[in-house]
Parts: structure tokens; sequence; C-alpha cells
């Protein structure tokens, strides 16, 4: 991990687009800056038609302007490199440069991410200009740290594509036979005689192979970090000193797998964009859990979240008063070290006009702004949470960086490539979602006052008492041994269904489902049955009823005691969920979605502790060196709520005995601890 140059404590900033407005604007946007306390800008994002209006001329004068009215008032600049953005120009001089979508269908200029990663021109014309701008910018004093492109994820089916998919089968599958053994092309005379045969998963008559689509994902989530690369090699070059790094964006069309990146990132950044505001602070604690997994478990940045409004679904919906707050600080509270916005200032006209921004189109006087400008003077407060070092034995590991640590001692594994599987065309049900699956078994913790952190499968879990797998339906076999290991050393093991299918080529593991995971979990299937509606499900120890939903599994003990059964339909009497000891641990299997509750008792069982605040009120607590720890409670609701809980209060400097009192959506931070005060 690496901090942008010269900022201390958290920072505070937004996407800034001078280049959509006159120069008079800038002067009132630094102004505004100053009032609102910002101090980092992610600055040119998608400037590069104003940066090289035409191929190889340069116009950097604005931007040295804007740089330097920055560093005059005390902002930093987190300085993009303009490629997600190419200008009209671009793509009339190099059209084999523009994305070809699955259908055959060559997008044109009209939008933005409107390229090919592996078109040869395009690559080029990034690198030229990015070593531009870090000629020009590389001892600029406002430049903190490097913003390559923006949010990768933009897929392309052309031939530049085809060809570069077929090198990294090579390498990744050596020969033809272990290609056509992987991608199971004895199915539908799919077998491949020459690597020319292969193309990206185009457009086709039925089901495409599932294997072949897996593989592309895989493929373009490395063809996009090679593009990455080459840019933040010209960086490195010019700039040793300043970290570089780019936004993470989620999303089920996002072929990227942000394990891999983390590790090329010098300080992960994500955007987070909840998807309805009755659900959006689960799904933060979810977004910034996943951050802190990205990054190991040290400190990462929140680059973007919404300051105004959420888009959901058919409309938008403005953040409720305190909610921009509540929101940054859910993220703060979970490792990030700072939150930032797109954008500074709404803009009047454009694709993205009705998006909201920290300055919105009432200007300065409105309730945002004002939210805006509380929030920027109470986060230096805070900065004590982001400077003190970890403490040295914290369950996520241990490290020199700055930055205290998250609390926590359950994890719930994390795999794109599994949610890139599951949703293939032609599975048993297309109602088996992995990010609902994962979503569920995270928010069970969030509400019952569980601090989570995310895994990646295959990694080695001693920290955690407690790992819950859902959904995990590709499993290589290191993962399965690792798993394995985990329970004999004595972990508990929450599985879900539709978990230890396939092997990593998405080729199912015969013998019984599941899989991989059968002797683990003591148990043998031999039959799924989704289920249309729902059915019953009885626990076995008080009779208490439950139903199971979207799935159901002919579920043979082996081993594994019977904690409830199917009560009714085709499974009747039959198991649904088990619990299996295995070594020093146990392993417990749920073969239906169960609804939240019935989840609940099966985590209890499992030693999930009993929630410690009330419904809405998140706590989560952070350790830092010498025993001194933080808590933060944040109250999402509109009521009036108590928790107990003793320390100093960062921000009013009271003391708290017993009981902390937290307003409708408010909030405190506590120290605790040897040297606290
Ligand atoms: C993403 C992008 C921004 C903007 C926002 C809002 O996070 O990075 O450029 O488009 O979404 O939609």
């Amino acid at each position: 991990m690496r901090w942008p140059k010269g900022l201390d404590g958290l920072c505070y900033g937004g996407d800034y687009n001078p280049e959509q407005w006159p120069e008079e604007v800038w002067h009132e946007d630094v102004a505004l800056m100053r009032e609102a306390g910002v101090n980092l800008v992610t600055l040119g994002v998608f400037s590069w038609a104003r940066l090289e209006p035409s191929p190889g001329r340069h116009t950097f004068g604005w931007l040295d302007r804007v740089l330097d009215l920055l560093h005059e008032n005390g902002v930093r600049a987190d300085l993009a490199t303009p490629t997600a953005s190419p200008p009209p120009w671009f793509g009339l001089a190099h059209p084999d440069a523009l994305p070809v979508s699955a259908d055959g269908t060559r997008l044109t200029h009209g939008s933005r991410d409107t390229y090919c990663v592996c078109a040869p021109s395009y690559t080029e014309a990034c690198v030229r200009v990015t070593r531009a701008l870090a000629e020009r910018y590389r001892d600029h004093p406002a430049l903190a740290m490097w913003h390559v492109h923006n949010e990768y994820g933009t897929g392309c089916h052309c031939d530049h594509v085809a060809r570069a998919f077929r090198a990294w089968l090579r390498a990744r599958h050596g020969t033809l036979e272990a290609l056509n053994d992987a991608w199971t092309t004895a199915f539908w005379s799919q077998n491949y005689a020459d690597w020319d045969e292969i193309a990206p998963p185009r457009a086709t008559q039925y089901l495409p192979n599932p294997s072949h689509v897996l593989d592309f994902r895989r493929f373009l989530s490395q063809a996009m970090l090679g593009h990455y690369r080459a840019q933040k090699a010209v960086l490195r070059e010019l700039t040793p000193d300043v970290p570089v790094t780019t936004n993470f964006v989620f999303g089920g069309w996002v072929p990227v797998n942000h394990w891999e990146w983390a590790d090329e990132v010098d300080l992960v950044a994500i955007d987070h964009y909840p998807e309805g505001l009755e659900e959006a602070a689960e799904q933060t604690a979810f977004a910034a859990d996943l951050a802190r997994g990205w990054a190991g478990g040290r400190p990462w940045l929140l680059m973007e979240q919404a300051a105004g409004v959420v888009y959901t679904g058919p409309r938008m919906r403005a953040k409720r008063p305190g909610e921009i707050t509540l929101h940054s600080l859910q993220h703060v509270a979970r490792g990030s070290r700072g939150a930032m916005f797109f954008q500074w200032r709404a803009s009047r006209g454009g694709a993205e006009l009705w998006h909201g921004g920290m300055v919105p189109h009432a200007g300065p006087d409105s309730r945002v702004f004002r939210e805006i400008r509380d929030l920027g003077r109470l986060l230096p407060e805070l900065a004590e949470v982001g400077e003190d070092p970890p403490a040295p034995a914290s369950p996520a590991g241990a490290g020199s960086e700055a930055g205290s640590r998250v609390v926590a001692d359950v994890a719930v594994l994390w795999d794109p490539e599994c949610w890139w599987a599951v949703e293939s065309p032609g599975f048993p049900s297309s109602e088996v979602r992995y990010l609902d699956a994962v979503r569920q078994a995270h928010r069970m913790l969030w509400r019952g006052g569980v601090t989570a952190d995310f895994a990646r499968p295959g990694d080695d879990l001693p920290a955690y008492r407690m790992v819950l797998v859902p959904g995990l339906y590709l499993v290589s076999d290191a993962t399965a041994r690792a798993l394995s290991a985990y329970v004999e050393r004595g972990g508990t093991l929450v599985v879900s269904f539709f978990s230890g299918i396939a092997d990593e080529h998405a080729r199912v593991r015969l013998g019984g489902y599941p899989g991989a995971f059968r002797d683990l979990l003591g148990v043998r299937v031999d039959e799924f049955l989704p289920l249309a509606g729902p059915v019953p499900i009885r626990f076995e120890d008080d009779g208490a009823e439950a139903s199971g939903t979207v799935w159901s599994e002919r579920v043979e003990p082996r081993g594994a005691e019977v904690l409830a059964r199917y009560a009714g339909g085709d499974l009747d009497r039959l198991p649904a969920v088990t619990e299996h000891t295995h070594g020093a641990g146990r392993a417990f299997y749920v073969s239906t979605h169960l609804d939240d509750d019935a989840y609940g008792r099966i985590l209890r069982r499992a030693g999930l502790p009993a929630a410690v605040a009330p419904p809405g009120v998140e706590l989560v607590r952070r350790r830092g060196a010498a025993g001194r720890e933080w808590l933060f409670a944040l109250n999402h609701t509109t009521e009036e709520h108590e928790v107990t809980a003793n320390g100093t209060d960062v921000l009013t400097g009271a003391s708290v005995e017993g009981t902390l009192r937290l307003r409708p959506r408010g909030f405190a931070v506590l120290r605790a601890g040897s040297q606290g005060g």
C-alpha cells in the first residue's frame, strides 16, 4: 500500500472536471473546496479531447492553470490518464480500435469507453498520452497519485481480441489437446484442430460452451490488466515516487478479477453506488468489506460515491439527510482512508447531467453542499483512526503501514469466477444467483453486528473462527484442500448449495455432488431439484418450521448429522441442512435457499453470537497499536437507539461509560484503550 504523496489523514474530494466549465468557475470551485475541506481531486479523467485535440498535438495550458490553482489552494491531484474516453478523431483514424459487440456490431464514438484494449493503435495512443502527461507534470507539487483510466470493464469481440485470446489460451493450456479436454469440445463437435479456429464467444445459434465463455472472461480481465500495466510502466519510469492506482468497479457486467488486479495497484480504490436506498447501508458495508479484502486488510480508498442521488431502476432517489455522512463513515469504519465522490460539480449537460454532485445544480446554497461541507469538517477529526499503526497480531494480518485494522474474525469467500460461471445459460435454475447468495451471507453477519472479511478461495484462513461459503460452484483441488485443512484445524465452515460442483475448467466433478466437498461435509447428493415455489423445512431439535426456495437436492448423509429436513414435496423427510465433524472443526451444509431467519438460526448453531446492537445500528471496531481501539457506531434508522459502549467520543471529547446514545441517523466514534485520550 502506498499513500497519495503529501497527504496525511483521510482523503476528501471527488472527480473534478474543470474542462466542463469556464475558467471563472474554477476560482469558485477552489474557494468552495477550501470551505468543504477538500484535499484531493481526481483530475482529467475524461479530458483526452481537451489534452490532445488532434493526434500528437497537446494542449496542456489549461491543465497547467488548474493544477497551479489547486496547489495554491492546498488541494492535491489524483491525476488521471484520460484513456477511458478517446476523442472523436481517434475512432476515425483507427476504426479497427472501436469495440465489436458479441453480435458483431462495431460500435461508434458517441459515449465513453469506446475502444478495444487489444487494438495496438489504442494501446499506443494511450501510452503516448500517458507519457506526455507524466513528462509534463512529473515535478508538479500538486501531483499526489496517478489514476489510470476509469473503471476497467469494457469487453470486445474483434479480430485483435481473437488473436490475443488465442495467445492467452496457448499460454494457459499449452496444447490443443489440453484445451479440447478442458472445454469438453467433444460435445457438439467443437473439437479444435488449429488455434486459429478459436474465436471469442461471439453470438451463436444456441447455448455457448460455458468453459469457452469462462476462459474468455478470464482472458478479458488479464487483457485489461495488460493495458493498465502498460500505462503504469510509463508512470513508474517517470515518477517512481508517485503511487499508481485505478478505480475498481463492481457488477455482473465487469469481467475483472479484482483479486488479481489488487496486486498491481499501489492503493486499492473502489467506486460504490448502492442499487437502492433501502439496502444502501448493507450494500455499502458489503462493498467496503470487499475492498478491504482486495487490499489484504490494509487501508484502501473509496474513490467514488454519489453525493446527492442514487440511480435505482426507473427513477433516481435522493440520499436522505445524513446519509451522505453515514455512508462515508461506513467506508471509513471499514478501512477506507477517506471518502471521495463522483463528481465535484454536477454537470449542466452531457450524458450524466442528472448525476448528483458535491456542488449540485442549485449551487452551494443547498442541503447537499451543506452536508458535504460538514462532512469535510468532520473527517479531519477522525484522522487518528487512519494514522495509528495496526496491532501486530490483528486477524487480517500484520503490516507496517499506517492505519489501524478492522477487527473481523468471520470471513465470507468471494470468487468472481463463480459469479461468471454460475450464471451461464442452460444451467439448472436461472434463479440461482451468485451475488444474491453472497449478499445474503454478508447481510446476516451485518444484521447480526458481526464485521466480516472477504477471503479469496485458496487462501489460508487461520485467523477466522467461521467461514461462510455461498455458491462456490467452481473449486480447484487446491481450494478444496485449503478449506478442508481449515476445518481439520478447528474452523467452522458453512457451505451453501451449488458449491463444490465443478473444477476450474467448469467441468462437473463426478461421483455425486457437492463433488469437491463430499468428504468435508459428510454428504452425497445424487440429484438436484430446483424449486418453482417454497417447500417446508422442519428443524430436528424443536420441530420449528421454515421454508426453502429456489433449490433443493437429494442429500444422503455420509457421516453428517441432520439438522433440518424437507417436510413435504418430492424430498419429504430427507435432509435439508446438515452438520459434520471433520478433524477438530465442523462443516455445515445448507441444501436450499433458506430465508434470513432460518439461515440465521444455522449460523447461530455454527457459533455466531447473538446480535449486540439493535437492527439498523452498525458497530465496527478498529484496532491500532498499544491496545488502542476505536468503535464506530452508526445509526441507520430514523429512531434514537442506545448501545453498550465505553470510551472517549473522538468528536466531542465526552466520556462514554456503559451507554452510548445515538440520534436518528446519528453516529459516534469512541476511542478506548491504554493510550486513549
Ligand atoms: C462511475 C464512473 C463515473 C460516473 C459514475 C456515475 O463510477 O466512474 O465516471 O459515470 O459512475 O454514474
